[in-house]
């Protein structure tokens, strides 16, 4: 008896590896150069393992974590004129995660009759690979080329191309960086495009503290547990023995600077012996480690932001309440 294959045989997707235009330190050097100097801090890339992808998916979907819900809801109503201006034949978003909002972008392309290419570009290959078969499955028309990199590392190895091009930098992830670093990194962005290129950038905007501080102190725990992982992860990555329990996580609107502070809190006094490092590290009850910043941006900061990187404003999108930006920019 013959059995019917009733699934179509799947694409095998690989992704290409971006290498870095500029001396990268390895993880062992960068957490040696991060952790063990004062102030404490670690980069928030290390977050984003596979479960550290899943925790910040899961925050996405809390009902304090405003910024995924508004940016989706803004690209929801302006995709479609953002295709119709930019009819890109590529469309190369960095810190991609699960693409998620990017399906606007799709959904705009289907009702413009655009085809275009995908490349996503993320730290996380597990994440790429498995949204890029997601994806291929959902948008069959749709070309897909995942790129596994770290963008601190350059933009200059992304792959050439022919066409026009929309760069897209959604979630706030540009909060993530310094403000001079975002800058820099803004204009990496802008030489890395050719002229008549676009950039589709989200950015969360400064607002009332009780709104921020519930946003990175959500009632189910979840982003305390995102930012507990990245423990998990040097336990794993360079053979540490972090007791996870003896850690508290911290999120804390920082006025002054207009930026949520996220820090992992030593609850007690203990040492951490860190094999791959070669290094015991003492932390004292209260010591910290900085995790991540998360920038607010003013409506006009945005705009300085991208014209001092030389880039021309085509649209400012925001919702009624103001507390999210999605800016579109050419070069
Ligand atoms: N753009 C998505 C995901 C935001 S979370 C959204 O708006 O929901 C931040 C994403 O950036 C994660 O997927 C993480 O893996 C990726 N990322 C973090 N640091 C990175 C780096 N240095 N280089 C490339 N990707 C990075
Ligand atoms: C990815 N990034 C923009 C998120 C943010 O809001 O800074 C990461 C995050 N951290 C805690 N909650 C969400």
């Amino acid at each position: 008896m013959q059995i019917p294959n009733y699934h179509t045989p799947q694409k095998e997707i690989a992704c290409m590896t971006i290498m870095p235009t500029r001396v990268m330190p390895d993880m062992i050097d960068d957490v040696r150069g991060s952790l063990l100097r004062t102030p404490r801090s670690l980069s928030p890339k290390y977050f984003y393992d596979e479960r550290g992808s899943e925790l910040f998916d899961q925050i996405c979907s809390t009902p304090e974590y405003y910024p995924t819900r508004t940016e989706n809801r803004l690209l929801a109503k302006y995709a479609v004129d953002i295709i119709n201006k930019t009819r890109p034949d590529q469309i190369l978003e960095l810190g991609s995660g699960y693409s998620t909002k990017t399906r606007r972008l799709f959904d705009a392309c289907e009702t413009a009759s655009q085809s275009c290419v995908y490349a996503p570009l993320d730290v996380c290959e597990e994440v790429l690979i498995e949204s890029a078969q997601k994806l291929s499955e959902e948008y069959e028309w749709l070309g897909l080329k995942p790129l596994l990199g770290d963008y601190h590392g350059g933009l200059g190895n992304l792959p050439a191309s022919t066409g026009s091009h929309l760069f897209v930098f959604l979630g706030s992830t540009i909060g993530n960086f310094e403000q001079a670093e975002a800058l820099d990194f803004i204009k990496e962005v802008y030489k890395a495009m050719r002229y008549g290129d676009h950039l589709l950038i989200g950015v969360d905007r400064v607002k009332e503290n009780h709104v921020l501080n519930a946003a990175y102190n959500d009632a189910q725990g979840i982003t305390a547990e995102f930012n507990l992982n990245v423990l998990h992860v040097l336990n794993r990555e360079l053979n540490a023995n972090f007791n996870i329990d003896a850690f508290t996580h911290s999120a804390v609107f920082n006025a002054d600077k207009e930026r949520i502070e996220m820090r992992l809190i030593s609850n007690t006094n203990q040492k951490v012996q860190i094999d791959v490092l070669d290094e015991t590290i003492q932390f004292d009850r209260g010591d910290d480690i900085l995790t991540e910043i998360s920038q607010k941006y003013t409506h006009m900061g945005i705009e300085t932001m991208l014209s001092e990187a030389n880039f021309s404003i085509t649209d400012h999108y925001e919702d009624e309440d103001a507390y999210f930006s999605l800016v579109l920019a050419s070069k």
